[in-house]
C-alpha cells in the first residue's frame, strides 16, 4: 500500500515536475541578463523556515533585494523567437481553462511577441512550469535555494493581467509541496488555512488525496475551512505556504501581477519520513506495508514530513517514528540498519541536488541544447530514484523508475 502510494504521488508529480514540454529552445542569441545575488534571501529566511517548516505560514516582507529584475514582463520577451511551452489560463463561461500561450507550437513555430500581448489582453494568467531550466534569473534563483536550504526545488511562473476587482484566481487546493512564493511585479491576496480533517470512508479508508485537495473535480467545502489568514503581498515579499495547507489567490492589482513559486520537492524525490520507513523494513527484509487509513490525522502528517534539514534525523528517532506508526507490530529493523539506510538517504539527497545544479546552470531557452539537457536532467533524477530502490533492496520501486528512465533515453535517442 505505502509502495503504491509512493508510485502513484510520484507518477502524477513527474508531470508537473519533470515535464519536457516547456523547454523547447531555437537558436538565436542569448538572452544577456544580469542575476542578483540571492543567497542572502535564503539564508535570512531559512531560521525562520525550519523553525515552522511544515506548520505554519511566514510572510517576509520587502526580502527580496530588486524584485523586478528577478522576473517582469520583459522578461517573458526573452522567449520570443524559442519554442518554448507557456500555458495561458483565462475565463471561459465560469470555468478556468488552460491553453498554450503559442497557438501555432504544434506546427513548429516559435513563439511571438504578439502571443504574449493579446493573453494579457484577454485576461489570462500565463505561466510556466519547470521554469528554472527556462529563465536565467529563475536558475540563479533556484541555484541559490539549493545551495542555502539543501532541498529538491523547481520553480514554476505567474503573470496575471491588470484586474480591478477581488477575482479568484485559483480555486482553493492543497500542493504536494512547501512553497516559497516570491512576488516580483504587482499585488497578490493570498489566504491560507491550516490542514482541514482528512476526508475518510465508512471504513476510515483516505477518501482523497490530502496532498492534491481542490483539484482535478475535488472541491474543498467552505465547511472544511477554517481560521484563514490573508496575506497581501507586494514586490519584493516572500510567503511560505506549508504542505497540504489550503489556500487561494487574487488579484488585486493595477498593474500586471508577477509571482514565483519555489516548490521545495520533498515527496517528489523521496525525502519524507513515509519513504524513510518504506526503506527501512525494505532493506531490513521487513514487510513494508501500512494502512495510512488507520494511523490518524496526525500520524499522516507525521508520514509526510520532509525529512533531512541537515544533521536532524536520528536513528533512535526514526526508531520510534515507526515504533508509533504501528504500536502493535513486533518487528523492526535494528538501529545498525536504520543508520545504514540514513546514510544511503543523506547520499540519495545529495546526488538529487547535484542534479538539480546542474540542470538550473546555464540556462539559454534559445541554445537548442536545453531541451536536451533538461530531458537529460530528468533522467538523471529518476535515475536516482532507481538507484536508491536497490540501495535499500525494493525491486519494484526500481524497476517503476528503470521505465521512466528507459523513456527518457528513449527521448534522447530521437534528439540526437
Ligand atoms: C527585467 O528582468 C530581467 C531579468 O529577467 C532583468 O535583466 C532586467 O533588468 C529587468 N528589468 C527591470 C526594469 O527591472
Ligand atoms: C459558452 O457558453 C455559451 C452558451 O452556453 C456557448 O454557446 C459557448 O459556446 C460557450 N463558449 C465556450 C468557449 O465554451
Ligand atoms: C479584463 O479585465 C478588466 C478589469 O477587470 C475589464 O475591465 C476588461 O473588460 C477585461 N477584458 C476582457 C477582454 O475580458
Amino acid at each position: 500500500m505505502v509502495l503504491r502510494q509512493i508510485l502513484v504521488l510520484l507518477l502524477v508529480l513527474a508531470t508537473s515536475c519533470s515535464s519536457s514540454s516547456a523547454l523547447f529552445g531555437s537558436s538565436t542569441s542569448p538572452p544577456s541578463v544580469t542575476t542578483p545575488d540571492l543567497s542572502s534571501v535564503f539564508s535570512t529566511l531559512s531560521p525562520s523556515l525550519l523553525r515552522n517548516f511544515q506548520s505554519s505560514p511566514l510572510h517576509f516582507p520587502s526580502l527580496l533585494p530588486s524584485p523586478s529584475s528577478l522576473f517582469n514582463l520583459s522578461t517573458l520577451d526573452s522567449l520570443v523567437g524559442t519554442h518554448v511551452s507557456g500555458h495561458t489560463t483565462s475565463r471561459t463561461n465560469g470555468t478556468w481553462l488552460p491553453s498554450p500561450l503559442n497557438p501555432n507550437q504544434l506546427s513548429g513555430l516559435p513563439l511571438q511577441s504578439s502571443h504574449i500581448t493579446s493573453a494579457l489582453k484577454r485576461n489570462s494568467t500565463i505561466s510556466f512550469n519547470t521554469a528554472s531550466s527556462l529563465f536565467p534569473s529563475i536558475s540563479s534563483l533556484s541555484l541559490s535555494s539549493l545551495s542555502e536550504l539543501r532541498y529538491p526545488c523547481n520553480v514554476n511562473v505567474y503573470i496575471s493581467p491588470v484586474n480591478d476587482g477581488e477575482e479568484s484566481v485559483v480555486p482553493v487546493h492543497t500542493d504536494r509541496q512547501d512553497v516559497l512564493i516570491f512576488q516580483t511585479e504587482g499585488i497578490k491576496k493570498w489566504t491560507v488555512y491550516p490542514r482541514p480533517l482528512i476526508p475518510r470512508t465508512s471504513n476510515n479508508k483516505i477518501k482523497l488525496n490530502p496532498l492534491s485537495r481542490g483539484k482535478a473535480g475535488d472541491v474543498i467545502s467552505p465547511l472544511e475551512l477554517t481560521s484563514p489568514t490573508s496575506y497581501t503581498l507586494k514586490p519584493g515579499d516572500v510567503l511560505y505556504v506549508p504542505l497540504g495547507f489550503p489556500h487561494h489567490t487574487s488579484t488585486v492589482s493595477r498593474t500586471e501581477s508577477i509571482h514565483l513559486t519555489l516548490g521545495l520537492d520533498t515527496v517528489v524525490w523521496g525525502l519524507t519520513l513515509m519513504h524513510l520507513r518504506w526503506a527501512c523494513m525494505s532493506f531490513s527484509g521487513l514487510k513494508y506495508d501500512v494502512d495510512m487509513g488507520g494511523v490518524g490525522d496526525e500520524g499522516y502528517w507525521k508520514c509526510m514530513k520532509g525529512i533531512m534539514f541537515e544533521g536532524e534525523e536520528r536513528e533512535e528517532d526514526v526508531e520510534k517514528f515507526m515504533r508509533e506508526l504501528e504500536p502493535e507490530r513486533k518487528d523492526f529493523p535494528s538501529r545498525k540498519e536504520i543508520k545504514e539506510v540514513i546514510r544511503i538517504f543523506q547520499k540519495h539527497k545529495e546526488k538529487i541536488i547535484e542534479v538539480q545544479a546542474k540542470m538550473y546552470t546555464n540556462v539559454n531557452p534559445h541554445d537548442p541544447e536545453n531541451i536536451v539537457k533538461a530531458v537529460r536532467g530528468g533522467r538523471d533524477l529518476d535515475m536516482c530514484m532507481a538507484e536508491l530502490g536497490t540501495a535499500v533492496k525494493c525491486k519494484a520501486f526500481y524497476e517503476e523508475y528503470m521505465k521512466k528512465v528507459e523513456v527518457a533515453d528513449g527521448q534522447l535517442e530521437k534528439m540526437k
